[in-house]
């Protein structure tokens, strides 16, 4: 028996009998099924229905999606809607449902016109080389063009047309949307609350820090002191001023820092103070490394050497952290000489 006879499905008989060996046969290659014609390949008024339904539902996702715009702007932002136990908020229930019904009436829409009204005819391609000859790829150009044809893409004009005005207004909802952005920050990024004089409290226990307070090697996260009354006026304000003035306190031996030029008194005796805010992309940082001083951003890995001005010593930041002068008030408490050296955060300021 050839080795690939041997390798064929066999059937045998009675177990412990001499039994006589049944190859099987290949299945055979059933073809493609005939083509059946639909009531649209031979009914003009059963193609121009399906064209008609086609066309609602790409002219219903349409009036739907500028339904989305109008309900962002009727509804009030703090409206909620009741479902039993459940409340939603009516604004974003209105626009979840609208444009999620626009999206559907377009793939439904899409569906129905390939099924019902494109043609069906199956057809069989064999294998070919991955890489297409001029020829090839001139065929597939004409096979495209043919397919644009008998889709009646250009032929139905009413489909056609729907269909472009529900997608063109899909993108309405991108651009009225962007006004949730909120306010331009105008130059409201290149300040801070930090002023001469104002506290370093501790981030926690909002305690003001005096310099006994710190041993060498240890880094604390603080703010200052003047946030407070501002939580009071308003929560929105209070997170603004706080993520932008959040800063890294850290006493290293006097002995190991290299002071820049300029700055040989804004530490408190091997007390430096930093901002808190990667100058990558903003992510907050305090992974500190004690014996070499560096101070890892857990985002993208940059690096800082905060016994060298914080310059950046490995990964993406651009810049160092700014740094924010110390000083000693009349109660023994640490203190701002003045605002950071430098606005804080990601070097947007310095592409002007
Ligand atoms: S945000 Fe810090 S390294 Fe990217």
């Amino acid at each position: 028996m050839s080795d690939e006879k041997a390798n064929l499905p066999a059937v045998s008989g009675d177990q412990g009998h001499s039994s006589q060996v049944v190859l099987a046969e290949p299945i055979p290659d059933p073809g493609i099924e005939p083509h059946e014609q639909r009531i649209q390949d031979i009914d003009p008024k059963a193609a121009d229905r399906v064209e008609r339904q086609v066309s609602t539902m790409f002219g219903l996702a349409g009036l739907l999606t500028v339904g989305s715009c109008v309900a962002y702007f009727a509804i009030p932002r703090d409206s909620t809607l009741e479902f039993g136990p459940l409340t939603g908020n009516a604004n974003n229930l209105t626009l979840g449902v609208t444009l999620g019904l626009a999206l559907f009436l377009i793939g439904a829409g899409a569906i129905q016109w390939a099924k019902k009204l494109m043609v069906d005819t199956e057809i069989a391609e064999d294998r070919h080389d991955a890489h297409s000859t001029p020829a090839q790829k001139a065929d597939i150009i004409e096979g495209f063009q043919e397919g644009v044809a008998e889709s009646g893409f250009t032929r139905r004009k009413m489909i056609r047309r729907s269909l472009i005005a529900a997608m063109g207004l899909l993108g309405l909802p991108t651009i009225v949307f962007l006004r949730d952005l909120g306010p331009l920050p105008g130059r409201s990024l290149y300040t801070t609350i930090w002023a001469k004089g104002i506290r370093v409290v501790n981030d926690v226990t909002l305690r003001p820090i005096k310099p006994s307070d710190l041993v060498v090697g240890q880094l604390v996260n603080a703010a200052p002191a003047n946030l407070a009354p501002i939580e009071e006026e308003s929560a929105v304000e209070y997170q603004n001023e706080k993520a932008k003035a959040a800063v890294i306190v850290v006493r290293i031996a006097p002995d190991k820092i290299r002071t820049p030029a300029g700055r040989e008194n804004w530490g408190i005796d091997g007390i430096l103070c930093y901002s808190k805010i990667c100058t990558h992309v903003g992510c907050p940082i305090s992974l500190y490394e004690q014996t070499t001083h560096h101070v890892l951003c857990p985002c993208h890995q940059s690096t800082f050497d905060l016994a060298d001005g914080a310059k950046v010593i490995f990964g993406p930041a651009a810049r160092p952290l700014p740094q924010l002068p110390l000083a000693v008030d009349a109660e023994g408490y640490l203190v701002a000489q003045s605002g950071f050296n430098e606005p804080v955060g990601a070097s947007f300021w310095e592409r002007g």
